[in-house]
């Protein structure tokens, strides 16, 4: 390919069959097929291509290990993919600053691990936290669980190193929690999923690993009491790390088709709930909880070792997948409503018949509602059944995407629903840092 032709510090895919699985990511989406792959392994890999892409007009998608859900990593017309999994650099604790560095290709499964092994804490938990790379967490402002108690990727991040469309990588930040030379540019690029330029590494903020977790199982009687639950959890003073829970038709599925700890599964709805504060594991921490979540709760079970608090969230780690292999066809989505009109959400769902089936992070109001039946819906009727969803969230004060992002999937719902000062900012912003549009065109706004 003679655009590509001698690229420094590269390896070059352009086979359809290496193209191929650059094609998906686990959305429902697909991709067109890219101009090329490209493996950077240098700066001056990645100027030189910046170079090409303005002279030739072509795109630049950055691809770290495909494990977005919103299409975001996914080529479109003449694009070039930059697979960052061999871009180099050694991951590093700071003790005394609690931080530690990365490059965008490092797993997010070893980030956490470096982290843990020198007694720290690195929040962030997406679904997908054992196969993703640091840098699609970084572009998407992944959440997860504890991100009820943790915030997302976004509030652990410290400064960003990322390509500009001079060809040249720039630091945005200091590893401190305090800087405030101006507004924060590096938290501009994380959750813009490459659009304003390409994450290649960050500092993180750690903090000290929790010594404790009370992990319990919560099978309710009557599923609508989970919904004031999260509410009144935090006006009371309890701040769970992580509230996830199944709906009756979602927990009915595990049951039905699940593997054999799914099958016993008790209770019409079913939460999971975990605190990992210092005197978390006390009795009199316990026994106020236990006076809250008694009332609602049929069989409550609280793990009484690391097996079964991991047996626990084995369950949940699968549902996604799970769901999936039942429903290949399935969309999933991620809209957020603050916790305090959950009720109002459910209600809302009933009344405008949206087919859904929900789970997910309860504790935080991010909901991944399911629309299982998708692949056999008429097109028109599934636009309307998740414009509808949207508008709901939207209408009680929420949004469309808590985690996953907007990327392809959400696109033309974020354009037609959006605030249009907020479209027309980051269009602004884009224009500014990318004139060319060679950063993931097409995606987001
Ligand atoms: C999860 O929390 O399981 C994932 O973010 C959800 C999904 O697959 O939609
Ligand atoms: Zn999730």
């Amino acid at each position: 390919m003679d655009i590509l032709k001698g690229l420094p510090e590269t390896t070059i895919l352009w086979d359809p069959s290496d193209l191929e699985p650059y094609l998906r990511d686990e959305s429902h989406l697909r991709g067109v097929l890219p101009l090329a792959v490209v493996k950077p392994r240098g700066p001056a890999a990645l100027r030189e291509l910046v170079r090409r892409a303005k002279l030739e007009g072509f795109g630049l998608v950055p691809r770290g290990a495909g494990t977005g859900k919103a299409g975001g990593c996914l080529p479109t017309e003449r694009t070039v993919v930059v697979d960052l999994s061999v871009w180099p650099g050694e991951p590093r604790v700071s003790p005394q600053d609690l931080s530690l560095w990365a490059p965008a290709s490092a797993p997010l499964r070893e980030v956490k691990a470096l982290a843990a092994a020198q007694g720290f804490f690195y929040p962030p938990d997406p679904n997908s936290w054992e196969s993703c790379a640091l840098g699609g967490t970084l572009a998407t402002n992944a959440g997860g669980p504890n991100a009820c108690k943790y915030g997302m990727t976004r509030h652990w991040v410290l400064s960003v190193d990322a390509l500009l469309e001079d060809g040249d990588i720039h630091t945005f930040g200091i590893s401190s929690v305090k800087a405030n030379a101006g507004p924060a540019m590096g938290q501009l690029f994380i959750g813009s999923e490459g659009i304003f330029g390409l994450i290649l590494g960050a500092t993180l903020r750690l903090t000290p690993a929790p010594r404790e977790y009370t992990t319990l199982l919560l099978p309710v009687k009557h599923w609508e009491d989970l919904l004031d639950l999260p509410g009144r959890l935090c006006a009371e003073g309890y701040l769970p790390s992580a509230f996830e829970f199944f709906d009756p038709a979602v927990l009915a599925e595990l049951r039905a088709h699940g593997p054999e700890e799914a099958r016993r599964l008790p209770g019409e709805a079913l939460a999971i709930l975990e605190f990992d504060e210092r005197g978390c594991t006390s009795e009199v921490f316990l026994e106020g909880l236990l006076d809250l979540l008694g009332p609602v709760a049929e069989g409550l079970q609280v793990a009484s070792d690391e097996r079964q608090r991991q047996g626990i969230w084995a369950v949940r780690r699968m549902t996604s997948v799970f769901l999936k292999e039942h429903h290949p066809r399935k969309v999933s989505e991620d809209i957020v409503v603050p916790r305090s009109r959950l009720r109002e959400f459910f209600a809302g769902v009933e009344s405008r018949r949206i087919p859904a089936v929900t789970y997910g992070h309860l504790g935080d109001g991010n909901l991944h509602v399911n629309l299982l039946a998708a692949g056999e819906t008429d097109p028109a009727q599934l636009e309307v059944q998740l414009l509808g969803l949207f508008k709901l969230a939207l209408e009680l004060g929420g949004t469309l995407s808590g985690e996953h992002g907007i990327g392809l999937a959400k696109r033309d719902a974020f354009l037609a629903l959006g605030d249009p000062a907020h479209i027309q900012a980051l269009r602004a912003i884009k224009r500014a840092l990318d004139p060319q549009n060679i950063f993931n065109p097409g995606k987001v706004i």
